[in-house]
C-alpha cells in the first residue's frame, strides 16, 4: 500500500538569508522524499518562513520598516536557493498567515481547556525607554562573581559564573542603554510537567519514533529531578511583540516557539486547500505519517514540547523526527549570524553545478546525529573521482562501441549483482544511510569499469570482434542505468538528461532491475557533468590570489556630498591600523530626512549621535532612498569629517553606503548595523 507521507524541514528565521547549514537540511529531506516518490509513495514536503519573535521586530525597527516588510524581503529570495539547489518544497508557507493563527489560536484553547495552561504573575527586566520587556540575551551588566564588564544576563565569558540576569551588577538594556526596571506582568504557562504530559512523552519518545541519541536525550529531560525537572513552559510575551495574540488576553502574545511548529500544519493546511486535499482527513487517517527533519540544535522544541501541544490539544502527534548534525567548513563551526563559509547564493553565482553539493553532501549523511564537514579538497577529490571519473565515464565510453546506439543481447539482468545493489541502496535510502548508499553505488561501478577495461572493447574491435565490443557495451549501459536509477534521488536533474540520453522510460527501482534488452537505441552521448576545478573552490571562498594582497571587495563608496564612484572594484593600497582609526565612525540614528531643493541626488539627514545637537548632512542616496523611508533606520557616519559648506547649507559628516564600480547605476545601499547598536556607538 502507499504509504502517505507528510513531511517538513524546519522553518527557518525571516530575518536572514538561507546559509548553508539550510540548505544541508533542505538536501537531506529532499533526497529522502524524492526516494519515497519514486517508491510510488504520496509525499506532501512543506516548509515556511519562521516570520514572529523579537529579534525580527527589532531588526525591522532598526531598518526603520515593518516586520512584514523585513519578512517579505527575506522570502522573496527563497526560491533562488531552492531552485538553484533542486530542492522540490511543495509549499512555502509564512508563520505570519491566517492559517497559522487559526491553528495556533485554536491548539492554544484546547490546551486552556484540557487544564494545561496556567496563569502566574512574574517579574523581569523592562527597559523603560523603549517601553518593552526585555530577553535576557537584551540585558547586559557586571558579573556579580569577578565584575567583569559587559557580561550577558546568564553566565560571565570571563569566570564561567552561571547567574540570572537580576544578579548583575549595575545592568544595562543592549537596546537602549538605559539601566532595565523590574516590572510583573502576567504570563501564561504551558504545564509541561504535568503528570499526563510526562506519562504521554515517556511513552511517545519510546520505539522506533527516534535515533537512539535522540531517544536518550529525550528520556534524560523527561526523568530529571531536583534542579533537572521539567518545567512548565512560558509560552506568553507581552507588547510590543511581532507574533499572534493570545485569544481573550489583549496585549500578551505567543512566544514565537509556541507558534512556529503549528507552521508546519499551516504550511500544510495553505497547500491542502490550493490542491483541493482534505487537510482534517489527512491528518486522521492512522495511515498518514508526519515526519519533520531538524537539526540537533531544536531537540527539545520537538521531542518535548511540539508533541504534548499536539496530543493535548487533540493532534496528530509526529509519527518520526529525524535529526542531523550541523555542517562545518573544514572543521570550523560557521557562525549562525554571520553565516560563513559557505555562501550558497556565491556557489551557485559562480557557476558551480548544484549536483556536485548534493552529491558531497550525500556521501557523508548517516542517520545518526553527526556533523558533516564540508572540506574543499575532498569534495573535488569526491566528485571529480567518483561522479565524473566512475559514473558518467561509463555512459561516455561505452557508447562509442555501440554503432547507431543500438544495444544487443547481453549477460545483464542474469547476474545478481544489479539486484543486490537494487535492493540495498533502497534500504540505506529508507533508513537515510546516504553515505552507505553512495558507497555501494560507487563499488558497483568500479565494477563495471573494471570489467569494461578487462574486455578491452577498443582492442576487440581492431580484431575484427565488434559485435562482441557491442555487447561489452551494451553491458556497461545497462549498468549505468542502474546506477542512475540509485543516484536519482541524488542527481535529479542528471538522471533526467541520463533518461533522454538512454531513451528509457522515467526510472524505478523496479524498471532499472529489467534491462533495455537487445534492439534498444539509444541516443548519442552529450556530457552529462563536468569536473569541478580547485578556480571554483578559490572563488567560492572568494581567497585572494597569492600576490595580491588583501581580498578585493565592492568598495565602500562615500555617498554625501554626492561622491564620484571609485573607479575600481579592487581594493587600494594597505593602511595601518593607526591610519584606520582615525576615522572616527560612529553609529547614527537618522532623525529626520528630506529632500533638498535644486539638488535631485541629495537627501537632508539629521543624524543623532549621542550628541547634544543632532548632525546635518548631505547624502547623495535620492536615487536610492524616499527620505520618508529612512526616518527611525540606523546607520554608520563618519563624524570627524571637516564640515564641509555646500550650496544648501553645511554638512557635517557623511553616511556609508555600498555601490557597484559603475556607481549608482546598480544601486546605492545604506550601512545598517545589527539590532542592539545604539546611536554614537563607535564602529571600528
Ligand atoms: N526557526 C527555528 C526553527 C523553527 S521549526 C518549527 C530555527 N531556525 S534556524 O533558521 O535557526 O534553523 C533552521 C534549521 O537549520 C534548523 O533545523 C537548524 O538545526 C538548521 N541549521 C542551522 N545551522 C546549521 C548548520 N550549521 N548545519 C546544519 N543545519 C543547521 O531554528
Ligand atoms: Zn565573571
Amino acid at each position: 500500500m502507499p504509504r502517505q507521507l507528510f513531511v517538513t524541514t524546519a522553518l527557518p528565521y525571516a530575518n536572514g538569508s538561507f546559509h548553508i547549514g539550510h540548505i544541508m537540511e533542505y538536501i537531506q529531506a529532499d533526497i529522502w522524499v524524492r526516494f519515497q516518490r519514486m517508491q510510488g509513495h504520496t509525499v506532501h514536503f512543506v516548509c515556511a518562513d519562521d516570520a514572529h519573535g523579537a529579534p525580527i521586530m527589532l531588526k525591522a525597527e532598526a531598518e526603520g520598516i515593518k516586520p512584514e516588510t523585513l519578512v517579505a524581503r527575506i522570502g522573496a529570495e527563497r526560491a533562488r536557493y531552492l531552485e538553484g539547489f533542486h530542492i522540490a518544497f511543495d509549499n512555502w508557507h509564512s508563520t505570519h498567515s491566517a492559517e497559522n493563527t487559526q491553528l495556533a489560536q485554536d491548539i492554544y484553547r484546547k490546551l486552556d481547556a484540557a487544564g494545561l495552561i496556567d496563569r502566574r504573575t512574574i517579574e523581569q527586566y523592562f527597559d523603560p525607554v523603549k517601553s518593552m520587556f526585555l530577553a535576557d540575551r537584551y540585558i547586559k551588566g557586571e558579573c556579580p562573581n569577578c565584575g567583569a564588564k559587559d557580561q550577558f544576563g546568564d553566565n560571565c565569558e570571563v569566570c564561567g559564573a552561571v547567574y540570572s540576569p537580576t544578579d548583575l551588577k549595575n545592568p544595562y538594556s543592549t537596546l537602549s542603554g538605559a539601566p532595565p526596571v523590574l516590572k510583573s506582568s502576567e504570563h501564561f504557562f504551558f504545564r509541561l510537567s504535568d503528570a499526563r504530559c510526562v506519562a504521554f512523552l515517556k511513552e511517545w519518545a519510546l520505539g522506533e519514533r527516534l535515533q537512539g541519541q535522540v531517544a536518550n536525550k529525550a528520556r534524560e529531560w523527561l526523568e530529571g529531578t531536583g534542579d533537572k525537572a521539567l518545567g512548565d513552559w512560558d509560552i506568553s510575551r507581552d507588547a510590543p511583540y511581532f507574533g499572534i495574540e493570545i485569544p481573550g488576553a489583549p496585549g500578551k502574545y505567543f512566544y514565537v516557539w509556541l507558534d512556529a511548529p503549528i507552521g508546519y500544519l499551516a504550511s500544510f493546511k495553505n497547500y491542502c486547500r490550493k490542491k483541493g486535499i482534505d487537510f482534517e482527513a489527512f491528518l486522521a487517517d492512522p495511515h498518514s505519517e508526519q515526519i519533520h527533519f531538524i537539526g540537533k540544535d531544536i531537540i527539545y522544541f520537538h521531542t518535548l514540547f511540539w508533541p504534548a501541544m499536539l496530543k493535548f490539544a487533540g493532534y496528530k502527534v509526529p509519527d518520526r523526527v529525524y535529526v542531523h548534525g550541523f555542517i562545518t567548513v573544514s572543521g570550523e563551526k560557521m557562525s549562525k549570524s554571520r553565516g560563513t563559509g559557505i555562501s550558497p547564493l556565491r556557489y551557485l553565482d559562480i557557476g558551480m553545478n548544484p549536483e556536485w553539493l548534493r552529491y558531497y553532501i550525500a556521501a557523508k549523511l548517516n542517520a545518526n546525529v553527526e556533523d558533516v564537514d564540508f572540506n574543499p579538497d575532498d569534495f573535488i577529490a569526491r566528485v571529480n573521482s567518483d561522479l565524473v571519473g566512475k559514473y558518467v565515464n561509463i555512459a561516455s565510453r561505452a557508447s562509442k562501441f555501440l554503432p547507431e546506439g543500438r544495444l544487443v543481447a547481453s549477460e545483464f539482468g542474469r547476474n545478481e549483482r544489479t539486484g543486490d545493489l537494487l535492493k540495498a541502496v533502497q534500504s540505506h535510502y529508507e533508513a537515510r544511510e546516504f553515505g552507505k548508499a553512495v558507497r555501494d553505488i560507487m563499488a558497483y561501478a568500479d565494477d563495471a569499469n573494471r570489467k569494461f577495461d578487462l574486455a578491452a572493447p577498443w582492442q576487440l574491435v581492431k580484431e575484427g570482434k565488434a559485435e562482441r565490443a557491442s555487447e561489452v557495451a551494451t553491458e556497461a549501459i545497462e549498468a549505468f542505468r542502474a546506477i542512475t536509477a540509485c543516484l536519482k534521488p541524488i542527481l535529479p536533474d542528471l538522471a533526467m538528461r541520463a533518461e533522454r540520453f538512454l531513451d528509457c522510460a522515467t526510472l524505478t527501482f523496479d524498471s532499472a532491475a529489467l534491462p533495455l534488452g537487445p534492439g534498444h537505441r539509444i541516443g548519442a552521448y552529450e556530457h552529462l557533468m563536468t569536473r569541478v576545478d580547485a578556480k571554483h573552490l578559490d572563488a567560492l571562498f572568494d581567497m585572494p590570489e597569492p600576490s595580491k594582497a588583501p581580498p578585493t571587495q565592492p568598495a565602500v563608496a562615500a555617498a554625501a556630498p554626492p561622491a564620484p564612484a571609485p573607479a575600481s572594484a579592487s581594493a587600494s593600497a594597505t593602511i595601518g591600523i593607526d591610519d584606520f582609526m582615525k576615522v572616527d565612525l560612529r553609529v547614527a540614528r537618522i532623525v529626520d530626512a528630506g529632500p533638498v531643493e535644486g539638488a535631485d541626488k541629495l537627501v537632508r539627514l539629521t543624524l543623532d549621535i549621542g550628541e547634544a545637537k543632532p548632525r546635518n548632512v548631505f547624502a547623495g542616496i535620492k536615487a536610492a532612498y524616499d527620505p520618508a523611508q529612512l526616518v527611525g533606520r540606523l546607520t554608520v557616519m563618519v563624524a570627524n569629517l571637516a564640515p564641509r559648506k555646500m550650496k544648501f547649507g553645511l554638512s557635517e559628516g557623511m553616511v556609508l553606503a555600498a555601490s557597484a564600480p559603475d556607481g549608482a547605476a546598480s544601486g546605492i545601499y545604506l550601512l545598517a548595523p545589527d539590532s542592539g547598536a545604539v546611536p554614537g556607538m563607535r564602529v571600528k
